[in-house]
């Protein structure tokens, strides 16, 4: 898989989040959705050029795949499919119809261990800084396979045991890849901090202690990244404070949590429901992406205040996020880091608008930024 040097289109903002808005529409549009396997870190999302080359991709996609997205970064599609998927995917990407804004197709990719991929792929076509180069979002669903005759949709509209089956399915695949990454991740790091620790022992006793405590510096190393990387998954999977304290519970404490790592940071919560008015289904969502709000305003934004808000009204369930910082920018986004791909705020949007809610992100009067959420009760 040769890299080659990563794309550089201009994207903004605005229209990645109007793309994802357009990509919803035609995805609920073109009538009901076959029954899919969700991931609890949410949509998998990429933008690529025209070509296929990915701009950037966001945990989920990768991890579908069973890559980082920073392995991803300047690949292009066909690149992770096998040689005689190769053509298929190149068709679909050139396909007569491939500049109409909305489409969707099949193509059969290779996850990092080799293994084929059967993936549905939703993809809206929207402009780019650059208006020679439009970009392309994909959200890339994995069908599950066939149940007796009947297709995913029927089975799953049948009756309240088939969509069991299928919600249990769903469970099964992820945890399959839950279990490739740990495995060829956390599994791969600490058969090398074993060899490191035994390297170093067999120096201490041949009296070289100086490189054994070298080796075993490199080992702390190692540790601490698979400890972030063990924190990271855990906490991709649905929150343990969740399931514990309930919602409000579980936010004060994620609020505390971000005001003790940045000194300088105010975190105010308000929260007028109890966790039992909440309904079962946007309790991980709301959780979800308080999360990523709070992320951003630490990455992005260097404000003194963060405000968060959970009410209701009669009919709505209402959330804001409103923090004092600069504002969020208007300028093209440049994913250029492992920790920033630019596809968290959308995949926050795609989360609110799945569930029948409708997703704003304002910049305030008195600058700053305020994200927001609304779901029907
Ligand atoms: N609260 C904020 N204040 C200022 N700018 C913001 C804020 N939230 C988001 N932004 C801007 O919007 C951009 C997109 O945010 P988004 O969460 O989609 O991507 P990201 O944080 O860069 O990467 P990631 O995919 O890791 O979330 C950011 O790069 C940043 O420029
Ligand atoms: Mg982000």
């Amino acid at each position: 898989m040769d890299a080659i040097t990563p794309p550089e289109p201009p994207m903004r903002l605005r229209d990645l989040i109007d793309a994802m808005r357009k990509l919803g529409k035609a995805m609920r549009d073109t009538g009901p959705q076959a029954a899919h396997v969700s991931d609890a870190r949410g949509a998998a999302l990429a933008v690529t050029t025209s070509e296929g080359a990915i701009v950037s991709m966001n945990r989920s996609a990768a991890a579908l795949l069973g890559y980082t997205g920073a392995e991803l970064a300047g690949k292009r599609l066909a690149d992770i499919a096998h040689e005689e998927d190769r053509t298929d995917v190149e068709r679909q990407l050139y396909a007569v119809d491939a500049n109409e804004p909305f489409r969707s197709f099949d193509v059969t990719l290779a996850g990092r261990t080799g293994h084929r991929m059967h993936l549905h792929v939703y993809q809206q076509t929207f402009a780019s800084g650059d208006a020679d180069a439009p970009l392309r979002l994909l959200l890339f669903v994995e069908p599950l396979p066939a149940y007796g005759e009947t297709t995913p949709h029927e089975a799953a509209q049948k009756d309240a045991y088939s969509r069991s089956i299928w919600l249990t399915r769903g469970q099964q695949r992820e945890r399959e890849r839950l279990a490739a990454e740990l495995h060829d991740g956390m599994g791969q790091a600490l058969t090398l901090i074993k060899l490191m620790v035994e390297d170093a022992r067999m120096r201490l006793r041949r009296g070289q202690a100086d490189d054994a405590a070298q080796l075993l510096d490199a080992a702390v190393l190692q540790i601490r990244d698979s400890i972030g990387e063990m924190r990271q998954i855990c906490g991709e999977l649905r929150p343990l404070a969740l399931e514990r304290l309930g919602l409000p519970a579980a936010l004060s404490t994620l609020c505390r949590r971000v005001e003790q790592s940045v000194e300088t940071l105010r975190v105010v919560l308000s929260c007028d429901v109890e966790d039992s008015e909440i309904p079962e289904h946007l309790k991980a969502d709301i959780f979800r992406i308080v999360q990523e709000a709070l992320n951003n305003v630490v990455k992005h934004a260097a404000a003194s205040e963060i405000r968060i808000e959970l009410q209701r009204d009669a009919a709505h369930l209402l959330l804001s996020i409103r923090d004092d910082g600069p504002g969020y920018d208007k300028h093209p986004l440049r994913p250029d880091d492992a920790s920033s791909n630019g596809l968290g705020l959308i995949g926050m949007q795609h989360r609110v608008e799945a569930q029948g809610g409708a997703f704003t992100m304002n910049a305030c009067d008195d600058g700053g930024t305020e994200v927001s959420a609304r779901w029907r009760l």
